[in-house]
């Protein structure tokens, strides 16, 4: 099953490598040979916006590369891209080294990073050179917080230097200022808990945080890409923008297309749990998403990973929202909760479940066609599909290191039997079997000129 084509078939892989199709391949002497009668055969997923090194708000995300990369295999997930956020204080080139010894040799999934941009000034515009040869095909740009975000000079030269590079850029798109001066007026009149973040945060905002950027890349000509959007009034501004000529792509998250906002009001300070950025929205938004993907509006569903334990770093916010670490983990359950939720109610097709969930992320970051699909050539990243499986989600069978689940509970109604890496099998029926070291940073080409 690819975005575009279903069939039966025989897939023969030669070590990391899909080296035929065809029926009734007889197996040569030695092969291993995987049954997938009765089930699908999807290409490796592709989760391309996760945080798994992330120091924010005072704490850091729980996850490392054996962690998170166990939990996206058992997934499905065979590659993901993580973004790589030194801080404004830090040198953008040793965060990347950092960032890059996190993995190597750790991930057993493939990997790659964005490479966040900070700050932009001469010695970083070199480093930011010397990144892109190094095989990073895509920055990340924070317009949403202090200590992470750019100026609009800085952002500017940033997409022209991107533009320049045929590098693509990713946004986080809400208005920094707003966000601050909302926040203040609800603190002030004594509005602390976690349902406020939305009421601080609210779809204007969002809209215009993309309304901004798509300025910006309209005069620059700069490629961009709109990470975890989550809005209808974001989604307007974006397709506004597109219809001008701006060349964006669009990305939403699992979260807004399961959950809404009335999860982050839950009583007892148990709605922390759900609190990220942009918020969890009102549930009509979430036909509207739909839609968008089916109708290639919104090209791909990511999870914007990002685990913090509830019990000992979401309480950090008990009397104040706006200290609860935002983040809301989904790495290991984004496929199954598309497919249950997504596919099985009909809501969108097993092609453009392909499609963005992995085809997609895999053209806009440089991947394509060595990931994201199936056929000769492209490397044995491979999901054998069970649509016969039965069982919940819980935070007691998930390998990635946080102490809830958002999804507790919920039924899912198929998942990975079988998941290869470039040939080497990984994952078995919910098991992790492979070797934790596996994985390969991925370099990539710059490809939006
Ligand atoms: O709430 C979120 N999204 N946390 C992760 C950091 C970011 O904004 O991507
Ligand atoms: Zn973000």
């Amino acid at each position: 099953m690819t975005a575009s084509e279903r069939y039966e078939a025989d897939i023969l892989c030669d070590h990391e490598t899909i080296t035929r199709i065809d029926r009734d391949i007889i197996p040569p002497s030695g092969a291993e040979v995987i049954d997938a009668k009765g089930k699908y055969v999807f290409p490796g997923f592709i989760d391309p916006h996760v945080h798994i090194h992330l120091s924010f708000m005072g704490t850091y995300a729980k996850d490392n590369y054996e962690t998170a990369s166990k939990g996206a295999l058992v997934g499905g997930t065979t590659t993901m891209i993580e973004m790589c956020a030194p801080p404004r204080s830090e040198d953008t080139l040793e965060g990347f080294e950092f960032w890059m010894r996190n993995a190597a040799g750790k991930s057993a999934c493939d990997f790659s990073f964005h490479i966040g941009v900070t700050k932009f000034d001469g010695k970083t515009e070199k480093q930011l050179r010397q990144i892109v040869k190094r095989g990073i095909s895509s920055f990340k740009v924070y317009l949403a917080y202090k200590g992470f975000g750019l100026d609009d000079a800085e952002l500017y030269r940033t997409l022209k230097l991107a533009k320049e590079l045929g590098v693509i850029v990713t946004v986080h798109c809400e208005n920094e200022a707003l966000i601050a001066e909302l926040q203040k007026k609800l603190l002030s009149q004594g509005k602390t808990d976690p349902g406020q973040h939305h009421e601080s945060r609210p779809p204007i905002v969002e809209a215009e945080g993309v309304h901004h950027l798509m300025t910006f890349a309209k005069l620059t000509g700069a490629a961009v890409y709109i990470v975890h959007l989550s809005c209808k009034e974001a989604l307007e501004q974006a397709i506004a923008a597109r219809q001008n000529g701006v060349r964006v792509d669009v990305e939403t998250l699992i979260q807004y297309l399961a959950l809404d906002k009335t999860y982050a009001e839950r009583p007892k300070f148990e709605g922390a749990k759900y609190v990220m950025s942009p918020p969890l929205r009102d549930k009509s938004n979430q036909p509207i998403l739909w839609n968008g993907l089916r109708s290639g509006l919104i090209q791909t569903v990511a999870t914007d990973h990002c685990p913090f334990d509830f019990k000992t770093q979401k309480v950090m916010g008990k009397k104040d929202f706006t200290k609860i670490p935002n983040g809301i983990p989904s790495l290991q359950d984004r496929i199954n909760v598309l497919y249950t939720y997504g596919v099985k109610t009909g809501k969108i097709d097993l092609h453009t479940f392909v499609n963005c969930a992995s085809t997609q992320a895999a053209k806009i970051f440089g991947l394509f066609p060595r990931k994201g699909t199936i056929q000769p050539g492209a490397d044995a990243d491979l999901v054998v599909y069970d649509p016969d499986y039965r069982g919940k989600l819980s935070a007691k069978s998930q390998y990635v290191n946080v102490d809830y689940n958002v999804f507790e509970g919920w039924k899912i109604e198929g998942r990975p039997s079988v998941v290869t890496v470039r040939g080497q099998v990984m994952v078995r029926d919910g098991k992790f079997v492979g070797k934790p070291g596996h994985g390969k940073f991925l370099q990539r080409k710059p490809s939006h000129f």
